[in-house]
């Protein structure tokens, strides 16, 4: 997990919003659609990044705080209603039982010790407090190497199963699944990946994947680019 540390964020983080993902209108507001019946006095977000999410949260439920281990990616946020501070996720610097919501996508696969940072985010959240989570999984629980093979970065990406027993720490658990359709892989690439070799290397994978995941992803080879639907589990729980 080195390689993922904050000298790789330091590098990604001025073309971070550029991956087509990152600031999808419909996939976060699906994401905070889970939580639209709630209002919240006290929120933080567990590795805000560039603060995409936290920006359209700010505009449903007021100001928040964000941690993050790279100082570089927020320093890309301009929102006065955003509090950022550099810190990580393994170790969160507030007292138990702070806040009424706390909130995190597409982190944990980044994470040494995933079930070490649930625990922080279950202490630091107060009785009865939700806890809102978004993750990219494989297509299917059962071709999880596949997938891990497939992007390519020596890191496994949780399965929908792993995550729910990750949730086991809380209560009245709620999931979604999403689908982001037809993501381009050349754009993904060329926002996540500086090495050309590399990158040749993953598309080389694509092009060797099983039907079961062609079917699934809704795999699409066209003359100069691949295109596949992503899926993010969403889930919420409370402390
Ligand atoms: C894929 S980005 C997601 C950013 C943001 N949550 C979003 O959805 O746009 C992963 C983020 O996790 C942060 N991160 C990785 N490891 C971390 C850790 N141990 N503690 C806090 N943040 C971490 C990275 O710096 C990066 O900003």
């Amino acid at each position: 997990m080195k390689n993922y540390s904050e000298s790789y964020w330091s590098k990604r983080a001025k073309k971070y919003d550029e991956t087509s993902w990152v600031k999808n209108e419909s996939f976060i507001e699906t994401f905070l659609d889970m939580i639209s019946d709630k209002s919240f006095s006290n929120i933080l977000e567990v590795g805000i990044g560039t603060g995409a999410v936290a920006n359209i949260m700010t505009s449903r439920k007021g100001a928040l705080t964000g941690i993050d281990i790279s100082k570089e990616m927020i320093d890309q946020i301009k929102n006065d209603k955003i509090t950022p501070i550099v810190a990580n996720a393994h170790d969160l610097p507030f007292e138990e039982n702070t806040f009424e919501l706390i909130y995190m996508r597409n982190v944990i696969h980044y994470l040494e010790k995933p079930e070490k940072v649930f625990s922080e985010i279950h202490r630091c959240l107060k009785p009865g407090g939700t806890y809102l989570f978004s993750q990219v999984v494989p297509p299917n629980d059962n071709i999880s190497s596949e997938y891990d093979w497939l992007i390519g970065r020596n890191i496994h990406y949780p399965t929908k199963n792993e995550i729910l027993e990750l949730f086991s720490l809380f209560k009245k658990i709620n999931h979604n699944d999403f689908l982001l359709e037809n993501q381009s892989i050349n754009n993904w690439l060329e926002n996540t990946c500086q090495n050309e070799e590399k990158r040749k290397e993953i598309i080389d994978r694509h092009r060797k994947t099983s039907e079961e995941y062609r079917l699934m992803a809704n795999y699409r080879d066209v003359t100069d680019d691949i295109f596949v639907s992503i899926r993010h589990f969403m889930v919420s729980g409370e402390k």
